[in-house]
């Protein structure tokens, strides 16, 4: 195994889109961010240096972190923020993961332009469960806001209001030719008649889940969220922000040009939506790392091919994509379960604080909850360090393992007076080695969504999902109890719920939360805190001597 050191100068940086130049934060002046590469086994040195203006923390997105918490990155939950001026160095190592995960800034809204791929090959010395492709492209989905992400939210929470849309949608950090001054600003991925490419794509984007599309071509899955996966071949995808999923793709079609394209799927009902498009190209003529090259033989004259998306409402074709994912082989699940969970997520409203204006519906304050607490984050401590010193007053162990009503959580009217979130900062508790298993309701309290919902630390069994409330007596004989996929994030569809499982082997403070960053501002998270067990490989490693204070 290796050990790969890199520094991470966190600055503003002037970048051009959408006809114009802002200055945004970027992580050595790149956009996206460095892609990370290493092999199953490895491990990673990376020295967070803060020029920037704002507070700042990196998170691993996937990475297991195993001991490792103090490097897991949430702010206030495993530590304080990187100071403007100061630095930190987060040290983990891969364990047992491959295929491709990301990093990304985990502070505000920081992740807009703070973000990169991990990429994890097979351990050295193996092989990936697949032919070697040819060629290999991290494919990363983002938002671009014309506005400093950083100041939308703080509006947004400040007044209580939902927070402007993004105003384009990018691949790889380029909205692509449909969008004004774009032309140049597309991302072209350059292949070669017969031979098979593996694309990584990544969702990055901040607030809205993404169906993907190649003109022309179909594509195999064979791994996400860095595990692999039965191989299934599909025209399009479907990923939730934080989800990542791994395809091959064989340039067979003709020489020509054809376009990539990702809009959302927006399970909101009611809530308007910008069917914003963006496109990269996959061309076959083009010759690879020259894009500014012209173009030889047929493909240069040949028109763009435009893929078919699904309609953005399309919920059967969202969650076929994600039933589709599966384990390659059969898996040991674990059991029996020690703790069953019932966590609801959804969304709700305050009433505004006497004397002040709020901008959200009938004046109230947008708001979210898992079981009806609404997450507020620490600052005078992290809840690790908290935890780790014995610090009273910083959180609770009293979140609920269940909610504290019982109502048909999905009817098309649930009554909004029937549920206001409670704001808390609460954490469950769980003994090392305990087998967890979580059913997450999704509530149509105010509307119903899809939320793509991430635990740090962690990758779980997704034993099922439907629509409705969860009942388990019919439900639980749909548990697929043979190959179910491991994921960290898992979409819990539209008025419908989800069914985890994981063993409660990594001792630390761990965030789960909608990986919609609109929703996370709003509250809709919740933590575990899992304690250490026997002896020191099951238990936390001591924080590192330059942990950021608060
Ligand atoms: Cu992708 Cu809490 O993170």
């Amino acid at each position: 195994a290796e050990v790969h050191y890199h520094e991470f100068v966190v600055q503003a940086t002037p970048v051009k889109r959408l006809c114009k130049t802002d200055n945004i934060i970027t992580v050595n002046g790149q956009f996206p961010g460095p892609t990370l590469a290493v092999h199953n086994g490895d491990s990673l040195v990376i020295n967070v240096i803060n020029r920037a203006q704002y507070n700042i923390t990196l998170h691993w997105h996937g990475v297991r972190q195993m001991r490792t918490a103090w490097a897991d990155g949430p702010e206030f939950v495993t530590q304080c923020p990187i100071r403007p001026g100061g630095s930190y160095t987060y040290r983990f190592t891969i364990e047992d993961q491959e295929g491709t995960l990301w990093w990304h800034a985990h502070s505000s809204w920081l992740r807009a332009t703070v973000h990169g791929a991990l990429i994890i090959y097979p351990k050295h010395g193996s092989s990936y469960p697949f032919p070697k492709p040819h060629k290999e492209f991290p494919v990363i989905l983002g938002e671009w806001w014309n506005e400093d992400p950083v100041r939308v939210v703080r509006r947004a929470t400040r007044t209580g209001a939902a927070p402007n849309v993004s105003d384009a949608f990018m691949i790889n950090g380029q909205p692509g030719d449909l969008y004004k001054c774009s032309n140049k600003e597309t991302t072209i991925f350059p292949v070669k008649v017969g031979e098979t490419n593996l694309l990584r794509f990544i969702n990055a984007a901040l607030n809205n889940e993404l169906f993907i599309s190649i003109a022309g071509h179909s594509m195999t899955v064979v791994a996400a969220d860095a595990a692999y996966t039965k191989p299934f071949t599909t025209s399009v995808l479907m990923l939730g922000p934080g989800q990542t999923t791994d395809v091959l793709l064989t340039a067979n079609q003709p020489a020509g040009r054809y376009y990539m394209a990702a809009h959302v799927y927006a399970s909101a009902q009611g809530v308007p939506f910008d069917n914003t498009t963006t496109t990269a190209i996959l061309d076959y003529a083009h010759p690879a790392g020259c894009p500014n090259a012209p173009l030889k033989g047929r493909s240069a004259a040949s028109p763009l091919v435009f893929p078919v998306l699904p309609a953005f409402n399309d919920t059967p074709t969202a969650t076929a994509f994600s039933a589709g994912i599966r384990s390659p082989q059969p898996v040991k699940i674990p059991g029996p379960v020690d703790h069953h969970l019932f966590f609801t997520v959804g969304l709700g409203l305050f009433n505004c604080p006497r004397g002040q204006r709020c901008g959200g519906p009938n004046g109230t304050r947008f708001g979210a909850s898992m079981n009806n607490v609404s997450f507020q984050l620490p600052s005078q401590l992290s809840i690790l360090q908290a935890h780790h010193l014995g610090v009273p007053g910083v959180f609770t162990t009293d979140f609920p393992a269940a909610p504290p009503v019982r109502f048909d959580y999905t009817a098309a009217n649930v009554s909004r007076a029937l549920w206001q979130p409670v704001p808390g900062t609460k954490v469950y508790p769980l003994k090392y080695g305990s087998v967890v298993e979580v059913v997450l309701q999704g509530t149509n309290i105010f509307a119903g969504e899809e939320h793509p919902m991430h635990i740090h630390g962690y990758h779980f069994y997704v034993l099922a999902t439907g629509f409705g409330n969860y009942n388990p007596a019919r439900d639980a004989a749909k548990f697929n109890l043979v190959d179910p996929p491991l994921r960290n994030t898992v979409g819990v569809p539209v008025n419908g719920w989800a069914v985890i499982r994981f063993v409660a082997d990594n001792p630390g403070v761990w965030l789960v939360h909608c990986h919609l960053d609109v929703h996370i501002t709003w509250g809709l998270a919740m933590a575990f805190l899992v304690e250490n067990g026997v002896g020191e490989l099951q238990s936390l490693e001591p924080p590192p001597a330059d942990l950021p204070l608060c």
